[in-house]
């Protein structure tokens, strides 16, 4: 199966309607409180990586001086469009070089197209690079290997102006012996009685979470690992998430 992402290209229209930024909201806020608190310093600026449409953006901005990469045109079309006050950088975030530290780097729902360790390294390297010393790196991790369940497939419709559009995403791993798995995103796209069906295929890591402990400490970390209530679609669930302070 190919890394398609029409989601982030020529499917991005879809991303406001099935990603309102409400939806994103509480979580920011709670992430924004983990990072001020557990940075040794006082965090102002922060760096996020695979910033996508900005939906976190929206409420980061209410907390630091915003910085956004992503390698998607589209995707930072839609953050601009969502935050025009915040600098946005196409990049892609494991080899980016932007030549200014942050007090803050995060990266969430992007940390999943890091498909093996060694783009783990080098998304951990970027990140530490672009840290202030006592500044934090902030990861969620949506999958890891001892819980990944074999064709889970879960399923949300969202409407806006007349368009409902129901997303199906399932999960299926053809070879346990790597670091990586299918997600096939279906979109039905149903206006004024018609329905569009279309298919999407993306490529994500799958690492045992000590494999995360072992690459963020070999980075220069010091690592915590804390639980993290996502609020969008994984409903019940903790994802670890990890707080990794560069030493002072
Ligand atoms: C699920 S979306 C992020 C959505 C985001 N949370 C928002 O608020 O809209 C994941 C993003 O990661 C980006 N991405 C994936 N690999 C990347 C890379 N190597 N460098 C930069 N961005 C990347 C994709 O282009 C996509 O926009």
């Amino acid at each position: 199966m190919n890394d398609a992402r029409r989601l982030y290209h020529d499917l991005s229209w879809i991303w406001p309607i099935v990603s309102p930024p409400e939806d994103y909201v509480e979580e920011t806020k709670s992430i924004s409180h983990v990072v001020k608190k557990k940075a040794a310093i006082e965090a102002r600026t922060l760096l996020h990586m695979g910033c996508g449409g900005g939906r976190n953006d929206f409420t980061f901005k209410e907390y630091f001086d915003v910085t956004g990469v992503d390698i998607s045109d589209e995707m930072l079309r839609l953050a601009r469009d969502l935050n025009p006050e915040l600098t946005y950088i196409r990049g892609d975030m494991r080899f980016i070089g932007l030549g200014k530290t942050f007090d803050s780097v995060v990266a969430l729902d992007s940390v999943n197209y890091m498909k093996t360790e060694e783009e783990l390294n080098q998304l951990f390297r970027i990140a530490y690079d672009h840290l202030n010393p006592g500044g934090v790196f902030l990861t969620v991790v949506e999958e890891i290997r001892e819980r990944f369940k074999q064709n889970r497939t879960i399923s949300s419709t969202h409407s806006q102006q007349g368009k409902q559009i129901t997303f199906v995403e399932n999960s299926f791993d053809p070879d346990p012996t790597d670091n990586h798995f299918e997600m096939t995103f279906i979109y039905l796209v149903r206006e004024k009685g018609n329905l569009e069906i279309f298919t999407d295929s993306h490529i994500w890591g799958l690492f045992k979470k000590e494999t995360w402990h072992r690459l963020l400490r070999k980075a220069g970390f010091n690592v915590q690992e804390l639980e993290f209530a996502h609020s969008t679609f994984l409903e019940d669930e903790f994802l670890p998430m990890f707080v990794c302070l560069k030493p002072q």
